[in-house]
């Protein structure tokens, strides 16, 4: 048995984590330590028993060493950080902040506490991106875990920054360490500021499908259930000093994600008569496409072109593979957000409208 302590546990991917490693590992004791920025939040975790909530800081290294040491935790799973692109264009230090002095506070309390003595047996996981190694031409070879790093935004620069800080703590203290860079996730509980939640709550309401740019910018998407399966991989078989490529499989232009998503609600539309009720501002509603909702809008500045994973290493090492195609995933995320409506409703309160209007007023 072992105590996991998930940072960022209440965001997006950390919060299906943890329901995953809850039927995953059931005897396992979990504490959750999140700062509830905007984007994390308490309901995505309503229903899981036995967690230990503890709202917090990760830069507070004290309280982490106390968590730590009190609750004879074993194991760090690191998600919490600021991970949306658009807003580390418009506010930087955030990033650095969180993403690198939070991952360096809490490396400085796990040596305290792990690596006091003679050491005990423990693991830190640092959840990372495939953002790191920067934008690849259309027939470039996918990423690897030797493709040197090239952040091209302040948020992938954070991260990489975060990730280097991970492999020095090992190199030079011995620090049990497991990276995954990964691609694209989506599925439930994800903050409607990201493409999918973002397009689909929007169609929902009638409300423009914001495209950056011409649209043909290519992201591997892998659903959230399949990247919590490949963070168990890498705890539970990877090698300590390591980083893994986790992928979905996926490789597709927004565009294509984009027509998915559209012809996917004129469906439920078609199908189910409430949803008419329901969302009367959508087109579907009024029996005209979604895609008439499709806007080509200013670029994001910088933006990545391709990211594209080569998990070889993952399969060989792991036994990881996706077991969800984008199709699969896809329909099942649509279901849940149109059958969740309380949740996504309730995060977009008046902060989420400001962000909106801000990011993009100067895009139109
Ligand atoms: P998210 O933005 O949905 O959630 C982040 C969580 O971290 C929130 O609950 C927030 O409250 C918490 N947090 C932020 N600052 C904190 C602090 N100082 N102390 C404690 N908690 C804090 O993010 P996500 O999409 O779930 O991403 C999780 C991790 O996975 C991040 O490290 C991100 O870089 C990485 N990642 C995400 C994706 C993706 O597609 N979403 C892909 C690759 C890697
Ligand atoms: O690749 C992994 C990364 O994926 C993670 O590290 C990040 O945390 C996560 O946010 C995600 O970054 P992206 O920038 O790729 O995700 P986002 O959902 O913001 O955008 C996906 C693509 O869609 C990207 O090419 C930009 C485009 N886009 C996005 C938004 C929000 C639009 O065209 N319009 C939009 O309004």
């Amino acid at each position: 048995m072992s105590h996991l302590l998930v940072t960022g546990g209440a965001g997006f991917i950390g919060a299906n984590f943890v329901r995953f490693w809850r039927r995953h590992r059931p005897d396992d004791a979990i504490t959750v330590l999140d700062a509830l920025t905007y984007a994390g939040n308490r309901a995505s975790l309503a229903g899981v028993d036995g967690v230990d909530f503890v709202h917090g800081d990760i830069r507070d290294t004290a309280l982490v060493e106390r968590l730590l040491h009190d609750g004879a935790i074993d194991t760090i799973v690191h998600f919490a950080a600021e991970s949306h692109v658009d807003r580390s264009l418009h506010g930087p230090a955030e990033f650095i902040d969180t993403n690198v002095i939070g991952t360096l506070s809490l490396l400085t309390a796990a040596r305290a506490v792990w690596l006091a003595g003679s050491g005990q047996p423990h693991r830190f996981h640092h959840v990372s991106t495939d953002e790191v190694y920067g934008s690849l031409g259309p027939g470039d070879p996918a990423f690897t875990e030797t493709t040197p790093y090239a952040p091209n935004s302040p948020y992938s620069a954070s991260k990489a920054a975060s990730d280097h800080l991970v492999r020095a703590w090992h190199h030079s203290y011995g620090l049990q360490t497991t990276t995954s860079n990964c691609s694209n996730n989506y599925g439930p509980y994800q903050f409607p500021e990201k493409l999918i939640p973002l397009f689909l709550i929007n169609a929902l309401h009638g409300r423009p499908l914001p495209i950056y740019g011409d649209g043909q910018q290519v992201r591997d998407w892998l659903h959230v259930e399949d990247h919590c399966r490949g963070i168990a991989a890498c705890l539970e078989r990877g090698r300590v000093g390591e980083t893994y490529n986790i992928g979905g499989g996926s490789e597709l232009p927004n565009l294509a994600v984009i027509d998915t998503l559209c012809a996917a609600v004129d469906a439920a539309f078609a199908t189910d008569a409430d949803l008419a009720r329901r969302f009367p501002d959508a087109p579907a509603a009024q029996g005209l496409p979604t895609a008439s909702l499709k806007r080509f809008v200013a670029d994001r500045p910088g933006h990545d072109r391709r990211y594209a994973i080569d998990e070889t290493k993952a399969r060989a090492e792991l036994g990881y593979a996706p077991a969800r195609g984008f199709a699969e995933g896809f329909a099942a995320t649509l279901a849940w957000y149109l059958a969740n409506e309380p949740w996504w409703r309730a995060v977009m309160d008046g902060s989420y409208r400001d962000w909106v209007e801000a990011n993009y007023a100067a895009r139109r």
